[in-house]
Protein backbone atom coordinates (compact mmCIF):
# COMPACT_ATOMS: atom_id res chain seq x y z
CA UNK A 1 0.00 0.00 0.00
CA UNK A 2 1.11 3.50 -1.06
CA UNK A 3 1.87 6.01 1.46
CA UNK A 4 -0.84 8.82 1.19
CA UNK A 5 0.53 11.97 2.92
CA UNK A 6 3.38 10.98 0.44
CA UNK A 7 1.71 10.83 -2.66
CA UNK A 8 -0.28 14.07 -1.24
CA UNK A 9 2.79 15.66 -2.19
CA UNK A 10 2.49 14.87 -5.43
CA UNK A 11 -0.46 17.00 -5.99
CA UNK A 12 0.43 20.70 -6.30
CA UNK A 13 -3.47 21.69 -5.31
CA UNK A 14 -3.20 19.54 -2.60
CA UNK A 15 -0.18 21.73 -1.15
CA UNK A 16 -1.66 25.48 -0.30
CA UNK A 17 -4.84 25.20 -2.26
CA UNK A 18 -7.18 27.21 0.04
CA UNK A 19 -10.95 28.47 -0.54
CA UNK A 20 -13.17 30.02 1.81
CA UNK A 21 -9.91 30.19 3.98
CA UNK A 22 -9.61 26.32 4.40
CA UNK A 23 -7.82 24.03 2.54
CA UNK A 24 -9.12 22.48 -0.30
CA UNK A 25 -10.76 19.54 0.13
CA UNK A 26 -11.88 17.90 -3.04
CA UNK A 27 -13.72 15.32 -3.35
CA UNK A 28 -15.46 15.86 -6.95
CA UNK A 29 -13.17 12.97 -8.33
CA UNK A 30 -16.69 11.51 -10.33
CA UNK A 31 -16.16 14.82 -12.07
CA UNK A 32 -12.19 15.41 -12.71
CA UNK A 33 -9.10 14.76 -10.77
CA UNK A 34 -6.37 16.43 -9.62
CA UNK A 35 -2.88 16.15 -11.76
CA UNK A 36 0.57 15.13 -10.10
CA UNK A 37 3.43 17.19 -10.84
CA UNK A 38 4.80 14.63 -13.39
CA UNK A 39 1.90 14.85 -15.77
CA UNK A 40 2.20 18.82 -15.39
CA UNK A 41 5.94 18.25 -15.99
CA UNK A 42 5.81 15.99 -19.31
CA UNK A 43 3.26 18.45 -20.61
CA UNK A 44 5.16 21.25 -20.23
CA UNK A 45 8.66 19.21 -21.21
CA UNK A 46 6.98 18.85 -24.44
CA UNK A 47 5.68 22.00 -24.94
CA UNK A 48 8.91 23.36 -24.32
CA UNK A 49 11.45 21.08 -25.23
CA UNK A 50 9.69 18.82 -28.35
CA UNK A 51 6.55 20.66 -29.85
CA UNK A 52 6.62 19.30 -33.20
CA UNK A 53 3.52 17.30 -34.80
CA UNK A 54 3.49 13.83 -34.57
CA UNK A 55 3.53 11.40 -37.73
CA UNK A 56 4.16 13.97 -40.35
CA UNK A 57 8.03 15.41 -40.25
CA UNK A 58 10.78 13.65 -41.60
CA UNK A 59 13.19 15.50 -38.90
CA UNK A 60 14.83 14.42 -35.61
CA UNK A 61 11.76 16.55 -33.61
CA UNK A 62 9.28 14.79 -35.18
CA UNK A 63 10.52 11.25 -34.67
CA UNK A 64 11.26 12.19 -30.87
CA UNK A 65 7.47 13.42 -30.53
CA UNK A 66 6.10 10.34 -32.70
CA UNK A 67 8.34 8.15 -30.44
CA UNK A 68 6.66 9.99 -26.90
CA UNK A 69 3.26 9.50 -28.75
CA UNK A 70 3.31 6.06 -29.84
CA UNK A 71 4.84 5.27 -26.17
CA UNK A 72 1.56 6.85 -24.78
CA UNK A 73 -0.41 4.63 -26.29
CA UNK A 74 1.56 1.18 -25.68
CA UNK A 75 1.58 2.44 -22.07
CA UNK A 76 -1.65 2.28 -22.16
CA UNK A 77 -2.63 -0.61 -24.30
CA UNK A 78 -0.64 -2.36 -21.09
CA UNK A 79 -2.48 -0.54 -18.63
CA UNK A 80 -5.78 -1.84 -19.74
CA UNK A 81 -4.39 -5.60 -21.02
CA UNK A 82 -5.22 -4.58 -24.72
CA UNK A 83 -3.95 -7.16 -27.23
CA UNK A 84 -1.82 -4.86 -29.08
CA UNK A 85 -1.21 -0.71 -28.93
CA UNK A 86 -3.42 -0.70 -32.33
CA UNK A 87 -6.43 -1.35 -30.32
CA UNK A 88 -6.41 2.22 -28.63
CA UNK A 89 -7.40 5.05 -30.31
CA UNK A 90 -7.23 8.53 -28.69
CA UNK A 91 -10.08 11.03 -28.86
CA UNK A 92 -10.95 13.78 -26.54
CA UNK A 93 -12.58 11.70 -23.74
CA UNK A 94 -14.87 9.26 -23.19
CA UNK A 95 -17.80 11.24 -24.55
CA UNK A 96 -16.18 11.63 -27.98
CA UNK A 97 -15.15 8.17 -27.71
CA UNK A 98 -18.86 6.95 -27.42
CA UNK A 99 -20.02 8.89 -30.09
CA UNK A 100 -17.83 7.57 -32.34
CA UNK A 101 -18.68 3.77 -31.77
CA UNK A 102 -22.32 5.05 -31.81
CA UNK A 103 -21.81 6.50 -35.37
CA UNK A 104 -19.30 4.93 -36.86
CA UNK A 105 -20.39 1.20 -35.43
CA UNK A 106 -24.18 1.57 -34.08
CA UNK A 107 -25.18 3.48 -37.38
CA UNK A 108 -23.27 1.36 -39.98
CA UNK A 109 -24.41 -2.28 -38.39
CA UNK A 110 -27.87 -1.43 -36.71
CA UNK A 111 -31.34 -2.10 -38.63
CA UNK A 112 -35.15 -0.98 -38.19
CA UNK A 113 -36.14 -3.33 -35.07
CA UNK A 114 -32.78 -4.07 -34.08
CA UNK A 115 -32.29 -3.53 -30.17
CA UNK A 116 -29.98 -1.52 -27.60
CA UNK A 117 -30.01 -2.28 -24.28
CA UNK A 118 -29.27 0.84 -21.92
CA UNK A 119 -29.93 1.61 -18.45
CA UNK A 120 -31.53 4.47 -17.02
CA UNK A 121 -28.47 5.08 -14.64
CA UNK A 122 -26.46 5.79 -17.83
CA UNK A 123 -24.62 8.82 -18.07
CA UNK A 124 -26.25 11.21 -21.55
CA UNK A 125 -22.61 10.46 -23.44
CA UNK A 126 -23.86 6.93 -23.32
CA UNK A 127 -27.85 7.51 -23.75
CA UNK A 128 -28.32 10.29 -26.25
CA UNK A 129 -26.00 9.13 -28.86
CA UNK A 130 -27.77 5.59 -28.98
CA UNK A 131 -31.53 7.61 -28.78
CA UNK A 132 -30.28 9.40 -32.52
CA UNK A 133 -28.82 6.65 -33.69
CA UNK A 134 -31.96 4.40 -33.25
CA UNK A 135 -34.15 6.84 -34.24
CA UNK A 136 -31.74 7.36 -37.83
CA UNK A 137 -32.09 3.99 -38.45
CA UNK A 138 -35.41 2.38 -36.97
CA UNK A 139 -33.67 1.03 -33.94
CA UNK A 140 -35.28 0.17 -30.47
CA UNK A 141 -33.91 1.36 -27.30
CA UNK A 142 -34.84 -0.59 -24.18
CA UNK A 143 -33.80 -0.69 -20.88
CA UNK A 144 -32.32 -3.33 -18.78
CA UNK A 145 -34.16 -3.49 -15.07
CA UNK A 146 -31.76 -2.20 -12.36
CA UNK A 147 -32.62 -4.27 -9.12
CA UNK A 148 -33.84 -2.51 -6.45
CA UNK A 149 -30.43 -1.34 -4.73
CA UNK A 150 -29.73 0.45 -8.58
CA UNK A 151 -27.51 -2.56 -9.44
CA UNK A 152 -27.49 -3.92 -13.14
CA UNK A 153 -27.65 -7.82 -12.63
CA UNK A 154 -26.24 -10.58 -15.02
CA UNK A 155 -30.19 -11.64 -13.94
CA UNK A 156 -31.66 -8.94 -15.15
CA UNK A 157 -29.59 -8.13 -18.44
CA UNK A 158 -30.62 -11.83 -19.56
CA UNK A 159 -34.55 -11.04 -18.96
CA UNK A 160 -33.83 -8.24 -21.12
CA UNK A 161 -32.27 -9.74 -24.06
CA UNK A 162 -34.64 -10.63 -26.82
CA UNK A 163 -33.83 -12.42 -30.35
CA UNK A 164 -33.32 -8.34 -31.39
CA UNK A 165 -30.89 -7.38 -29.26
CA UNK A 166 -27.74 -6.53 -30.94
CA UNK A 167 -25.83 -4.05 -28.66
CA UNK A 168 -26.29 -3.49 -24.73
CA UNK A 169 -24.14 -0.62 -24.00
CA UNK A 170 -23.15 0.14 -20.20
CA UNK A 171 -21.04 1.71 -17.73
CA UNK A 172 -19.02 -0.40 -16.15
CA UNK A 173 -19.72 1.58 -12.92
CA UNK A 174 -22.45 4.28 -12.78
CA UNK A 175 -21.37 8.15 -12.16
CA UNK A 176 -24.06 8.68 -9.76
CA UNK A 177 -25.08 5.13 -7.84
CA UNK A 178 -21.38 3.84 -8.86
CA UNK A 179 -22.45 0.24 -8.90
CA UNK A 180 -20.03 -1.61 -10.81
CA UNK A 181 -21.38 -4.33 -13.34
CA UNK A 182 -20.66 -7.83 -13.66
CA UNK A 183 -19.10 -7.20 -17.47
CA UNK A 184 -17.08 -11.16 -17.68
CA UNK A 185 -20.27 -12.14 -17.14
CA UNK A 186 -22.84 -10.22 -19.15
CA UNK A 187 -20.28 -10.03 -22.43
CA UNK A 188 -19.75 -14.11 -22.00
CA UNK A 189 -23.77 -14.06 -21.99
CA UNK A 190 -24.45 -11.37 -24.89
CA UNK A 191 -21.37 -13.14 -27.08
CA UNK A 192 -22.79 -16.20 -27.50
CA UNK A 193 -26.10 -13.95 -28.65
CA UNK A 194 -23.42 -12.44 -30.96
CA UNK A 195 -24.23 -9.18 -29.26
CA UNK A 196 -21.83 -7.01 -28.92
CA UNK A 197 -21.00 -4.72 -25.40
CA UNK A 198 -20.25 -1.22 -25.55
CA UNK A 199 -18.38 -0.18 -22.57
CA UNK A 200 -18.60 3.37 -20.44
CA UNK A 201 -15.17 3.40 -18.40
CA UNK A 202 -14.95 6.79 -17.26
CA UNK A 203 -15.81 5.75 -13.96
CA UNK A 204 -14.61 2.49 -13.42
CA UNK A 205 -10.78 2.50 -15.56
CA UNK A 206 -9.39 5.31 -13.40
CA UNK A 207 -10.34 2.63 -9.82
CA UNK A 208 -9.49 -0.20 -10.35
CA UNK A 209 -8.02 -3.23 -12.75
CA UNK A 210 -8.74 -3.17 -16.00
CA UNK A 211 -8.23 -6.36 -17.93
CA UNK A 212 -10.47 -5.99 -21.57
CA UNK A 213 -8.98 -9.60 -22.28
CA UNK A 214 -10.56 -11.10 -19.60
CA UNK A 215 -13.67 -9.44 -19.34
CA UNK A 216 -13.88 -9.55 -23.35
CA UNK A 217 -16.02 -6.53 -23.72
CA UNK A 218 -15.77 -5.07 -27.44
CA UNK A 219 -15.54 -1.33 -26.76
CA UNK A 220 -14.21 0.61 -24.15
CA UNK A 221 -14.15 4.49 -23.95
CA UNK A 222 -12.62 6.43 -21.02
CA UNK A 223 -11.50 9.89 -19.89
CA UNK A 224 -8.10 11.19 -19.28
CA UNK A 225 -8.50 13.79 -17.04
CA UNK A 226 -10.91 11.30 -14.62
CA UNK A 227 -7.49 9.24 -14.17
CA UNK A 228 -4.76 12.28 -13.20
CA UNK A 229 -4.44 13.27 -17.12
CA UNK A 230 -5.17 16.70 -18.84
CA UNK A 231 -8.36 17.05 -20.04
CA UNK A 232 -9.33 16.62 -24.06
CA UNK A 233 -7.82 13.31 -24.16
CA UNK A 234 -9.71 9.94 -23.78
CA UNK A 235 -9.16 6.34 -25.17
CA UNK A 236 -11.56 4.34 -27.56
CA UNK A 237 -10.58 0.72 -27.10
CA UNK A 238 -11.82 -1.53 -29.85
CA UNK A 239 -11.30 -4.72 -30.30
CA UNK A 240 -9.04 -4.94 -33.63
CA UNK A 241 -11.10 -6.47 -36.00
CA UNK A 242 -14.42 -4.60 -34.40
CA UNK A 243 -12.02 -1.44 -35.18
CA UNK A 244 -11.41 -2.59 -39.21
CA UNK A 245 -15.18 -2.80 -39.52
CA UNK A 246 -15.71 0.84 -37.87
CA UNK A 247 -16.29 3.53 -39.96
CA UNK A 248 -14.46 6.89 -38.77
CA UNK A 249 -16.48 9.88 -37.81
CA UNK A 250 -14.29 12.60 -39.33
CA UNK A 251 -11.77 12.71 -41.87
CA UNK A 252 -8.98 14.39 -42.65
CA UNK A 253 -4.92 14.29 -43.07
CA UNK A 254 -3.30 11.90 -41.22
CA UNK A 255 -6.21 9.53 -41.10
CA UNK A 256 -5.67 8.25 -44.89
CA UNK A 257 -2.94 6.87 -47.20
CA UNK A 258 -4.08 7.98 -50.24
CA UNK A 259 -7.09 9.58 -52.07
CA UNK A 260 -7.70 10.72 -55.94
CA UNK A 261 -9.66 13.16 -57.88
CA UNK A 262 -12.62 10.98 -58.30
CA UNK A 263 -13.37 10.96 -54.26
CA UNK A 264 -11.10 6.97 -54.23
CA UNK A 265 -10.23 7.50 -51.05
CA UNK A 266 -7.76 4.49 -49.04
CA UNK A 267 -7.92 4.96 -45.23
CA UNK A 268 -4.80 3.60 -42.84
CA UNK A 269 -5.54 0.92 -40.93
CA UNK A 270 -6.64 1.38 -37.50
CA UNK A 271 -6.14 3.46 -34.96
CA UNK A 272 -4.78 6.00 -37.53
CA UNK A 273 -7.85 5.54 -39.82
CA UNK A 274 -9.92 7.38 -36.56
CA UNK A 275 -6.96 9.92 -35.52
CA UNK A 276 -7.84 12.66 -38.28
CA UNK A 277 -6.29 15.84 -38.19
CA UNK A 278 -2.82 16.82 -35.88
CA UNK A 279 -3.55 14.68 -32.28
CA UNK A 280 -3.79 15.85 -28.96
CA UNK A 281 -0.30 15.54 -28.27
CA UNK A 282 0.95 16.72 -25.29
CA UNK A 283 -2.75 14.84 -24.28
CA UNK A 284 -1.48 11.71 -25.21
CA UNK A 285 1.84 12.38 -23.72
CA UNK A 286 0.47 13.53 -20.41
CA UNK A 287 -2.28 10.50 -20.19
CA UNK A 288 0.84 8.15 -21.05
CA UNK A 289 2.70 9.82 -17.62
CA UNK A 290 -0.51 9.84 -15.83
CA UNK A 291 -1.25 5.83 -16.52
CA UNK A 292 2.82 5.05 -15.07
CA UNK A 293 2.24 7.06 -12.08
CA UNK A 294 -1.07 5.09 -11.51
CA UNK A 295 0.76 1.61 -12.44
CA UNK A 296 3.66 2.73 -10.06
CA UNK A 297 1.04 3.30 -7.14
CA UNK A 298 -0.80 -0.02 -7.96
CA UNK A 299 -4.33 -0.33 -9.01
CA UNK A 300 -5.22 -2.92 -6.56
CA UNK A 301 -4.00 0.03 -4.11
CA UNK A 302 -5.92 2.43 -5.39
CA UNK A 303 -9.17 0.51 -5.24
CA UNK A 304 -8.24 -0.99 -1.56
CA UNK A 305 -7.44 2.30 -0.51
CA UNK A 306 -10.79 3.90 -1.79
CA UNK A 307 -12.81 1.27 -0.62
CA UNK A 308 -11.79 1.72 2.63
CA UNK A 309 -12.53 5.04 2.26
CA UNK A 310 -15.83 5.12 1.24
CA UNK A 311 -16.69 2.34 3.62
CA UNK A 312 -15.13 4.93 7.01
CA UNK A 313 -17.22 7.66 4.96
CA UNK A 314 -20.19 5.61 4.79
CA UNK A 315 -20.29 4.65 8.69
CA UNK A 316 -20.50 7.87 9.61
CA UNK A 317 -22.46 8.81 7.45
CA UNK A 318 -25.33 5.85 8.52
CA UNK A 319 -25.23 7.88 12.05
CA UNK A 320 -26.18 11.30 10.79
CA UNK A 321 -30.45 11.36 10.89
CA UNK A 322 -30.27 14.30 8.48
CA UNK A 323 -28.62 12.26 5.77
CA UNK A 324 -30.16 10.32 3.49
CA UNK A 325 -28.28 7.89 1.26
CA UNK A 326 -28.99 6.87 -2.30
CA UNK A 327 -26.18 3.75 -2.84
CA UNK A 328 -25.67 2.33 1.00
CA UNK A 329 -24.40 -0.84 -1.18
CA UNK A 330 -22.12 0.37 -3.76
CA UNK A 331 -18.20 1.27 -3.93
CA UNK A 332 -18.09 4.23 -5.69
CA UNK A 333 -18.80 7.96 -5.32
CA UNK A 334 -21.44 8.10 -2.43
CA UNK A 335 -24.60 10.00 -3.74
CA UNK A 336 -27.20 11.69 -0.70
CA UNK A 337 -29.07 14.48 0.17
CA UNK A 338 -29.17 16.56 3.41
CA UNK A 339 -32.54 16.61 4.79
CA UNK A 340 -34.84 19.33 3.50
CA UNK A 341 -31.98 21.04 1.56
CA UNK A 342 -32.17 21.45 -2.32
CA UNK A 343 -28.65 19.90 -2.95
CA UNK A 344 -27.45 23.08 -4.87
CA UNK A 345 -28.26 24.56 -1.48
CA UNK A 346 -25.85 21.55 -0.05
CA UNK A 347 -23.15 22.10 -2.62
CA UNK A 348 -23.03 25.78 -1.66
CA UNK A 349 -22.62 24.75 1.90
CA UNK A 350 -19.98 22.43 1.86
CA UNK A 351 -18.18 24.79 -0.56
CA UNK A 352 -18.25 27.30 2.44
CA UNK A 353 -15.82 24.50 4.13
CA UNK A 354 -13.45 24.22 1.81
CA UNK A 355 -14.93 20.96 0.29
CA UNK A 356 -15.65 20.55 -3.28
CA UNK A 357 -18.40 18.26 -4.30
CA UNK A 358 -21.33 18.47 -7.21
CA UNK A 359 -24.88 18.25 -6.88
CA UNK A 360 -27.62 18.18 -9.62
CA UNK A 361 -28.28 15.36 -11.69
CA UNK A 362 -24.45 14.63 -12.63
CA UNK A 363 -25.26 14.36 -16.70
CA UNK A 364 -27.51 11.44 -15.77
CA UNK A 365 -31.24 12.98 -16.27
CA UNK A 366 -32.97 9.84 -16.30
CA UNK A 367 -32.12 8.48 -13.48
CA UNK A 368 -34.49 10.34 -11.07
CA UNK A 369 -37.20 7.69 -12.59
CA UNK A 370 -35.44 5.09 -10.68
CA UNK A 371 -34.53 7.56 -7.38
CA UNK A 372 -37.62 9.06 -7.18
CA UNK A 373 -35.16 12.48 -6.35
CA UNK A 374 -34.96 14.87 -8.90
CA UNK A 375 -31.09 15.90 -7.54
CA UNK A 376 -28.13 14.73 -5.64
CA UNK A 377 -25.04 15.70 -4.26
CA UNK A 378 -22.12 13.41 -4.84
CA UNK A 379 -19.07 12.73 -2.92
CA UNK A 380 -16.52 10.93 -5.28
CA UNK A 381 -13.35 10.01 -4.04
CA UNK A 382 -9.50 9.51 -5.17
CA UNK A 383 -6.59 7.60 -3.16
CA UNK A 384 -5.11 11.23 -2.71
CA UNK A 385 -8.16 11.97 -0.09
CA UNK A 386 -7.81 11.05 3.65
CA UNK A 387 -10.21 9.69 6.66
CA UNK A 388 -9.39 13.25 8.00
CA UNK A 389 -10.75 15.32 5.13
CA UNK A 390 -13.67 12.72 5.76
CA UNK A 391 -14.19 13.94 8.66
CA UNK A 392 -14.27 17.26 8.44
CA UNK A 393 -16.67 16.95 5.54
CA UNK A 394 -18.87 14.67 8.40
CA UNK A 395 -18.30 18.18 10.56
CA UNK A 396 -20.67 19.81 7.66
CA UNK A 397 -23.05 16.67 6.72
CA UNK A 398 -23.68 17.58 10.83
CA UNK A 399 -24.07 21.58 10.15
CA UNK A 400 -26.82 20.81 7.61
CA UNK A 401 -29.02 19.89 9.94
CA UNK A 402 -29.58 23.29 10.62
CA UNK A 403 -28.95 24.87 7.49
CA UNK A 404 -29.70 28.68 7.75
CA UNK A 405 -27.62 29.09 10.90
CA UNK A 406 -24.37 26.74 9.36
CA UNK A 407 -24.98 29.32 6.29
CA UNK A 408 -25.03 32.69 8.17
CA UNK A 409 -24.40 31.81 11.61
N1 LIG B 1 -19.22 12.91 -16.16
C1 LIG B 1 -18.70 13.68 -15.09
C2 LIG B 1 -19.45 13.46 -13.80
O1 LIG B 1 -20.05 12.44 -13.63
C3 LIG B 1 -18.55 15.10 -15.43
O2 LIG B 1 -19.40 14.33 -12.95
Amino acid sequence: MFDVEKVRQDFPMLNGKMMHGHPLIYLDNGATTLKPQVVIDSICDYLSHYSGNAHRGDYDLSHEVDEQFEDARKTIAAFIHAQRPEEIVFTSGSTDSLNMIAYGYGHTHLSAGDEILLTVAEHASNTLPWFDVAEEVGAIIRYIELDEEGRLTLENVQKAITDHTKIIAIAEVTNVLGFHAPMKEICAYAHERGIKVIVDGAQSVPHQVTNVQESDVDFLAFSGHKMCGPTGIGVLYGKYDLLCEMKPTRLGGGSNSRYNSCGVVTLKNPPYKFEAGTPNIEGAIGLGAAVRYLSQLGMENIHAYERELRDYCLTKMKTLDNVEIYNEQSHGAIAFNLKGVFSQDGASLFNTYGIAIRAGQHCAKILDEFLNVSTTLRASFYFYNTKEEIDQFIEVCKKGDDFLDAFFG
